[in-house]
């Protein structure tokens, strides 16, 4: 990395993004849920250059982000399940793992040679804004360097990349601050929730019936290296105190005043949206260990728990994706 990318906002940067899209650039684009390294789905090498500049293992497939239902449709087959989630959650922060289509435009390298894809629509307006104005998919990870925390504020990207990026958009901080719900619909299968995101199970389960758990070793499921969207220091999950060398993140009134803290509240949806920015507030102040209070299971606390575990879990060389 040398020097940091611009940062800009409004409707001339995303003109701007666009005409860098087209020639190859990768582009910082904010969506609803946390910031996204974006890259032309359809350009091979501009997708290379993606994995390259997030140190990212080929295996691991991207998100083809699209402006409607008619563009996922094009896609990925989407079948009356599918369409009946996108229907309710889309533009929203939910990802379809479902057959690519005939006239799908991702490229293979950005499905990692599958033969499904990871379609959704963003809620974010510059997001659906640019790849509108793109007029094409637009695969785009969560925009950290691999197994590192994801970023929510338009200046986390810059510092992350530098000039690997050409251009950060601007849209302030992300609101849901956790990624997308991933849900695959594939024939002859059960629905399954592959990866617990920023729509609770519940919300999910209402419109697709109960969801099952990814399959085991099967399809390469999202972010399921075991330690992945880790700060650098180690985490220890569900901490009653707080030890020498440690710093505390709390959630609830039970924590001490002053103490970082998630939702004092104790609200998952607040908690989500401070998760990261607070694991890496943490992270930047030096302690060995950050001390993680019990997050309660419901609500959006299967996600911020799913992230959490993977955050604590040993990390064996750098081996983390996502
Ligand atoms: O909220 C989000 O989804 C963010 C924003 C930027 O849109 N994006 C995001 O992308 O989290 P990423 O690449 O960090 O995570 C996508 C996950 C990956 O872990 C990958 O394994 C999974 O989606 N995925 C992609 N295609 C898949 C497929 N065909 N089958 C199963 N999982 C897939
Ligand atoms: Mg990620």
């Amino acid at each position: 990395m040398t020097s940091s990318p611009p940062i800009a906002g409004g409707g001339a940067a995303v003109k701007r993004a666009v005409r860098l899209l087209r020639d190859g650039f990768l582009v910082g684009m904010p969506t609803e849920t946390v910031y996204g390294l974006a890259a032309d789905a359809a350009n091979p090498e501009a997708v290379a250059r993606l994995y390259a500049a997030k140190g990212r293992p080929r295996f691991n497939p991207l998100i083809t982000h699209v402006a409607s239902l008619e563009a996922a449709a094009a896609e990925g087959e989407l079948d009356e399940r599918a369409r009946a989630l996108a229907a309710r959650f889309w533009p929203g922060p939910l990802t379809l793992v479902v057959p690519v289509a005939a006239t799908v435009r991702t490229c293979d390298l950005a499905r990692a040679g599958l033969e499904t894809i990871a379609l959704r629509v963003p809620r974010h307006s510059l997001a659906l804004e640019l790849v509108g104005a793109f007029g094409g998919p637009l695969v785009a990870p969560s925009a950290n360097p691999s197994g590192r925390l994801s970023p929510t504020r338009a200046e986390d990207v810059a510092t992350a990349f530098g000039d690997s990026v050409a251009l950060v958009l601007d849209g302030g901080p992300c609101e849901a601050g956790i990624e997308s719900s991933i849900v695959s619909l594939l024939p002859g299968e059960p629905a399954r929730l592959l990866r617990p995101g920023a729509i609770p199970r519940g919300r999910l389960e209402k419109i697709a019936g109960a969801l099952e758990a990814p399959v085991k070793g099967g399809i390469s499921a999202p972010g399921q290296l075991e330690s992945h969207y880790a700060p650098r220091a180690a985490i220890r999950l569900n901490a009653v105190d707080v030890r020498e060398g440690e710093a505390l993140l709390g959630f609830g009134a039970d924590a001490p005043e002053g103490a970082a803290n998630l939702s004092r509240s104790g609200d998952t949806v607040e908690a989500a949206a401070n998760l990261y920015r607070l694991l890496r507030e943490l992270d930047a102040k030096g302690a060995d260990t950050i001390a993680v209070m019990p997050v309660p299971q419901e609500g959006l606390g299967e996600a911020i728990n799913d992230r959490l575990q993977r955050a604590a879990a040993p990390r064996n060389g750098g081996h983390a994706a996502g």
